[in-house]
């Protein structure tokens, strides 16, 4: 018997799913930090986190696992969609970062993203991600791409944040000048 060296998506999953995390457990951070009063530099600085990290995080998608999605899966209607999820995520952190914690509507703004952002990672991990594993790529070849494109990316001076929480959590980040 011939032995199999069936490339595998898995560990790109696996990574992308860990960034998924990463971002979900901040938010629900910020679910704590809603419910105190006086508390808006805290908010101000995770909120500044969870854009740099969605911002990194939708970047390396865009720019390396979408393109080898729509590539291999033969699903234009779920890498559209996608594609215009990302867009709608990218105009509420815009809007986020130009706002103030004190300003009217923040806390649900930022909480709208979050239910926005937990619909798309529902609609990645469920549907685009299965489909990308049965294409036989090699998911160990991308994962040395996309760690190389976030380290290039990474701001390693913002690496050290306290969890507001007091939870240890998020050992990167990213700038915000990244295109
Ligand atoms: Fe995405
Ligand atoms: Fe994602």
């Amino acid at each position: 018997m011939a032995t199999s060296t069936r490339t595998t998506a898995k560990p790109l999953i696996k990574l992308l799913k860990e960034d998924h995390d990463k971002v979900t457990a901040l938010f629900e951070e910020f679910e704590e930090l809603h419910e105190k009063k006086n508390s808006h530099d805290e908010k101000a600085e995770l909120v500044s986190l969870i854009c740099k990290e969605l911002t990194l995080h939708t970047l390396v998608e865009e720019k390396i696992v979408y393109p080898l999605a729509r590539e291999s899966i033969d699903d234009p209607d779920v890498m559209d969609e996608a594609d215009v999820e990302h867009a709608g995520a990218k105009n509420l952190i815009k809007e986020l970062e130009k706002m103030d914690p004190e300003d009217s509507h923040y806390d649900a703004k930022v909480t709208v993203l979050s239910e926005y952002i937990k619909h798309h990672v529902k609609e990645e991990e469920g549907i685009m991600f299965p489909k990308l594993e049965k294409a036989g790529i090699d998911g160990d070849e991308v994962v040395q791409e996309v760690l190389q494109f976030k380290e290039k990316h990474q701001d390693s001076k913002s690496n050290s944040r306290k969890s507001v929480a007091g939870k240890s959590s998020s050992q990167s980040t990213a700038t915000h000048s990244v295109k």
